[in-house]
């Protein structure tokens, strides 16, 4: 983990919905893996005063203008908005990798990848990952399923050959949620989930693996105020009234019975 002044190389729109923000990356930082985030500030003074986390959603250890990594996000409020303004040259100040990211599949499982909402960058980070780690004629390439509420919503990305889009009003690819997708399709024996977006669907993601006796990694975009451990601002509650994690520094990538999913909503 590092903290240090990088350089935006490209901050573009990907649709109406979408923004990429590609930054040059310190390889002293070191490299960061699928499900771990960064944070950093938008503006140069105190407001806003609490620095935004955001997953990875690539990383290049190599490129003309050196390493770089890049985020998908959306524009939710001030943060984002002073983000979207910045342009090629910027200068950004940026901690990280930070928290713990996914875990890789055994030989024998069958990857199953779930995006919703702002989850779309590290489960792509992971799908794509996965996927030149699978030989070609490999059972363990990844299952991806990236869900939008309509067509509309849809980053204009590559996705890596054979995602499932799944849409709520069926205007592209599958009709559904991507959890519909899964509890209809996934192979009842090897499978293992990997997955990030929105609490009501993690909850139902951490049921539905429990009843199948799947392996889950569920990554929590819990609020955050420090991102480095220090706070308890971004606490999850265990099952059986057993304590709390912090999301920052003991995730954001949980196992299925770390957390109490359904006390969060
Ligand atoms: C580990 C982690 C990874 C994240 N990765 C991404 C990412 O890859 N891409 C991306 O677009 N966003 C991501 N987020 C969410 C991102 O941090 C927020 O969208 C951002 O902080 C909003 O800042 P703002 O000042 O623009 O909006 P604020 O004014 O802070 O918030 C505006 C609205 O955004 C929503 N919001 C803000 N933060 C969160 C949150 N943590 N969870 C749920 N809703 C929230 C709320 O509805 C809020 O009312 C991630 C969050 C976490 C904790
Ligand atoms: S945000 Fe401070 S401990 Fe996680």
């Amino acid at each position: 983990m590092l903290q240090f002044d990088t350089r935006i190389l490209s901050n573009r729109p990907l649709g109406p919905s979408w923004m990429e923000l590609c930054l040059a990356w310190d390889p002293r930082a070191g490299r960061p893996e699928p499900g771990q985030f960064l944070t950093l500030r938008p503006g140069r003074g105190f407001d806003p005063l609490l620095r935004r986390p955001f997953a990875f959603a690539s990383y290049l250890d190599s490129g003309p203008e050196g390493p770089s990594a890049s985020i998908l996000y959306q524009i939710r409020g001030q943060a984002t908005g002073l983000l979207a303004d910045l342009g090629p040259g910027a200068s950004l100040d940026v901690l990280g990798p930070l928290g713990k990211g996914f875990s890789l599949p055994q030989t024998d499982e069958v990857p199953i990848l779930a995006a919703g909402g702002v989850g779309l960058g590290p489960v792509l980070y992971l799908a794509r990952t996965l996927a030149k780690a699978a030989p070609e004629d490999s059972t363990a390439a990844p299952v991806f399923l990236a869900g939008f509420r309509s067509a509309a919503a849809i980053p204009d990305i590559d996705f890596p050959p054979g995602t499932i889009l799944c849409t709520d009003d069926g205007s592209a690819s599958y009709r559904g949620t991507a959890l519909d997708w899964i509890a209809h399709n996934a192979p009842i024996k090897g499978s293992r989930i990997y997955a990030c977006g929105p609490g009501a669907m993690l909850a139902a993601l951490a049921r539905l693996a429990r009843e199948r006796a799947w392996p889950a990694e569920l990554s929590a975009e819990q609020w955050m105020a420090c991102g480095v451990g220090a706070c308890m601002g971004c606490a999850l509650p265990r099952p059986a009234g057993a304590g709390y994690l912090r999301a920052c520094a003991d995730g954001p990538v949980f196992s299925r019975d770390d957390i109490a999913w359904e006390a969060g909503l």
